[in-house]
């Protein structure tokens, strides 16, 4: 039984990150006429409000989208993210000025594909699934929900007729296996689709697994990859809630390396709550580096040839979380 609503936390730093490198992902598929087809294995409810007790009970998009919306210096590159949100919000009949309202990744990817575009959405939650698909009814023909494990059914869609597709794995990290089932899904998927391109969402959370998981994504078998971080603070004291996110990317736009590079110091300004804040952006060969930029770590280089040699950091917390933010 899944407990997990994304409700709770549309819209936070984790959610600013996903999402912007999502429109970069998206943007891209979409300077060549040929259909793409946007797969999300765990699409959650695609429409969030953010006036209501769910989202305000913690409020943490007021230390996400919130700090974007506000921004006056946002840099270009983020604002075709922020201009979603504010179109989202515009669309939706409230007032545009006033930040009310969250687009997940299906609705994003809803505003950006085109006619020829595909999105097919898998989600399991048995509430969730039920608003998913009311609110991808109005175009069956281009998007489609179905209820279900979406490790499971990704194969069932891979690959896209049209060759030409991103997949976005998402999952809330509720059950402790789904780390496992990140890494096997991949590896399935790249037999199936190994030119799609591939983005994962993982936390930053003081739990084993979490720590284990970027060393063993850069593992897979591809050629081609980018893994960011966004730390925003420290990790809490008794372990628990999640300090920053990563996104694993296989075959990532030939763009998205410098676009990170060039925005990641900015978001971590932004969305920073501590000293702690800082950035990562590593690539399967090139090195993403930019030394001195303020506020951030340097960039690790990696070697083409892939090492297992660098180990994460020693898990401190024994007594980790079940769920992403407790
Ligand atoms: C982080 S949320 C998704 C957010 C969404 N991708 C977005 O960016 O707007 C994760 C979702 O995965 C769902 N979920 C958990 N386990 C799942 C599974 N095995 N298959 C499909 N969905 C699952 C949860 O119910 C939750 O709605």
């Amino acid at each position: 039984m899944l407990s997990y609503r994304h409700g709770f936390h549309a819209g936070n730093h984790a959610d600013v990150l996903k999402h912007f490198v999502l429109v970069r992902m998206l943007r891209h598929l979409l300077q060549k006429e040929k259909a793409f087809w946007f797969v999300d294995t765990h699409a959650g409810a695609a429409q969030y409000a953010l006036n209501d007790s769910t989202a305000l009970k913690n409020a943490e998009f007021e230390t996400g989208i919130g700090r974007l919306w506000r921004a006056r210096d946002l840099p270009p590159v983020l604002a075709d993210y922020v201009a979603q949100v504010r179109s989202f919000n515009t669309a939706t009949g409230t007032d545009p000025a006033r930040l009310r309202r969250y687009p997940g990744s299906p609705q994003i990817a809803m505003q950006l594909a085109r006619a020829q575009d595909r999105i097919r959405c898998f989600e399991k939650h048995t509430s969730e699934i039920r608003v998913l698909q009311k609110n991808l009814a109005d175009d069956p023909r281009r998007a489609t929900a179905v209820a279900g494990d979406g490790f499971e059914l990704l194969a069932s869609v891979l690959p896209p007729p049209s060759r030409r597709g991103l997949v976005l794995i998402d999952p809330s990290y509720e059950d402790k296996h789904d780390y496992r089932r990140v890494k096997q899904t991949l590896a399935d998927a790249l037999t199936r689709f190994a030119t799609g391109s591939y983005a994962v969402w993982y936390p930053q959370v003081m739990r084993r697994e979490a720590m284990l998981m970027p060393a063993s994504l850069h593992l897979l078998p591809a050629a081609d990859w980018l893994d960011v971080t966004l730390t925003v603070k420290v990790p809490s004291d008794d372990g628990y809630g999640l300090h920053g996110s990563g996104l694993f990317i296989i075959n990532p736009p030939w763009t998205l390396a410098a676009e990170l590079r060039d925005v990641m110091p900015w978001l971590v300004r932004t969305l920073g709550q501590d000293a702690a804040a800082r950035f990562t952006l590593e690539t399967s060969a090139a090195p993403a580096r930019r030394p001195g930029a303020p506020g951030t770590a340097p960039a690790l280089r990696r070697p083409a040839v892939r090492s297992p040699a660098r180990s994460p950091a020693p898990v401190r917390a024994p007594s980790v979380p079940r769920r992403r933010v407790p």
